[in-house]
């Protein structure tokens, strides 16, 4: 909760200094969070809760912000760390959303409750528009209100002594729901590692794909791609071998694709393009990146019928009941603003907006290529990934935010994978990408990071 009032609290303009009632809601929340009573429950902690990694990464990165408010308050902070869009929701999809509330002021136009499951209208047009000869049928496709709670739902269908693989970087909700769950052992000092979850590494030597024949079998594979932080889509030979790895182990992989719309070099924007994909694995994707719904919230998860645990149940079966019982389905104004989203009009519009937050990936890696440094990502996904050897993320991250104002993303906050990057963030209006840019180039120089 307080990450998210945190998270709300900085919804300032990316390029912006505080406004003063932010800040005190800012103080107001550091008090609270600073604030135990002597009065207390005879309820136990979960072990589980006490055994995740002090401090979620994005409350800290604003707290950070905060203290770089503190000392230079008349700094213009731009914000390139929480992935986060900026542009507006083009126009025919926010009136399509705003007609369906409206019609809800109306007699004939008021509906409650619908299918947990999502409207069927938008399951059709999401397994025509994402999954056309990929054989994925409207009733696998599950509706939700975005894929950080779908992340939490699909782990709900195991039980506490399923094995676990991750991507090393990797986006941090695969882990935190695992160790929340009680099934990733204790957490490693020395290595930054829990010590039941496998950590595939993925580095710029092995193309940011893991080496299969190194990983250990485990039952759950998290695979994301294109991967939140590297930035960086599997190609369809790597998919083919992570496929053959999961039929052969009997594993089931989580794919995660909600970066696929901006795949721009012909990789798979899903899994499913692998044949025998159905047999082994579960799609998560989300409208948020896609359309700039982070605010409005909508997303979906594809669990085949093809899939089955060891004793053959289908595990679609186990879901739909799973989404039943700890969801009562997505808002209806919001449906109908995914439906636009997937109309002719709708998705040329969105397009443009993807557009454009591609076209900041590219001038941000040219200020870091111009600069001399490895930056990988920006081609397929709105991230960059920059390497900066042998330093420390966090000390970079640190210095970035002082000579230039500029708030990245420490690459360690993603695994210990991420050590020595910095993740960059492509949303923001042009102006301020130029500006992000224009800083960079002529404060980074003078930089010592070692
Ligand atoms: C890889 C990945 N998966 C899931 C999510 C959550 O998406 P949503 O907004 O649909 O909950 C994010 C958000 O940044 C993400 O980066």
């Amino acid at each position: 909760m307080l990450k998210q009032m945190l998270d709300y609290a900085f919804q300032v303009s990316s390029c912006t200094s505080l406004q003063p009632k932010t800040k005190l809601h800012i103080q107001s929340l550091k008090s609270m969070e600073d604030n135990k009573t002597d009065q207390s429950t005879k309820v136990i902690r979960s072990a589980n809760m006490d055994n995740l990694r002090t401090g979620y990464l994005f409350p800290e990165i604003s707290r950070r912000e905060y203290e770089h408010f503190e000392k230079y308050p008349n700094a213009k902070i731009i914000k390139l760390g929480i992935g986060d869009t900026t542009e507006p929701i083009p126009e025919c999809i926010a009136s399509a959303m705003a007609k369906q509330a409206m019609a809800l002021s109306t007699v004939e136009g008021y509906s409650g409750y619908g299918d947990e499951q999502g409207e069927k209208a938008l399951r059709k047009r999401i397994a025509e528009k994402f999954y056309k000869n990929m054989d994925v049928k409207w009733e696998e496709v599950f509706v939700s209100d975005g894929a950080q709670c779908d992340i939490s739902r699909v782990q709900m269908l195991f039980g506490s002594h399923v094995t676990v693989a991750v991507q090393n970087p990797s986006f941090p909700a695969y882990i935190d729901s695992t160790v929340i769950l009680g099934r990733a052992g204790n957490l490693q000092g020395q290595n930054g590692k829990y010590e039941r979850i496998v950590y595939m590494e993925c580095t710029p030597q092995n193309g940011f794909f893991p080496d299969l024949s190194n990983t250990p079998r485990t039952d759950i594979i998290f695979f994301c791609s294109p991967n939140n932080p590297t930035g960086t889509a599997a190609s369809a030979a790597q998919l083919r071998r992570l496929v053959d790895f999961a039929t052969a182990n009997g594993s089931i992989i989580v794919y995660d694709s909600s970066y696929a719309a901006y795949i721009s070099d012909g990789s798979p924007t899903s899994i499913f393009q692998i044949p025998g994909a159905k047999q082994v694995a579960i799609e998560i994707s989300s409208f948020s990146k896609f359309a700039g719904f982070t605010g409005v919230r909508l997303g979906w998860t594809v669990v085949p019928k093809e899939l089955s645990y060891s004793n053959g149940f289908p595990i679609i079966k186990d879901y739909d009941r799973i989404v039943c019982t700890c969801f009562n389905g997505a808002s209806n104004i919001v449906q109908a603003g995914g439906l636009a989203c997937l109309s002719t009009e709708g998705f040329q519009a969105v397009s443009k907006v993807l557009n454009h937050y591609k076209e900041n990936a590219k001038i941000l890696r040219e200020a870091f290529r111009g600069l001399g440094m490895e930056v990988y990502g920006g081609q397929n996904a709105p991230y960059l990934w920059v390497h900066f050897p042998g330093s420390s993320s966090w000390e970079v991250f640190a210095e970035i935010l002082e000579k230039t104002h500029i708030l990245t993303i420490p690459g360690r906050g993603f695994g210990p994978g991420g050590e020595s990057y910095i993740r960059v963030s492509s949303f923001g209006h042009r102006q301020t990408i130029l500006e992000a840019s224009k800083r960079l180039t002529s404060s980074l120089r003078k930089f010592n990071f070692n």
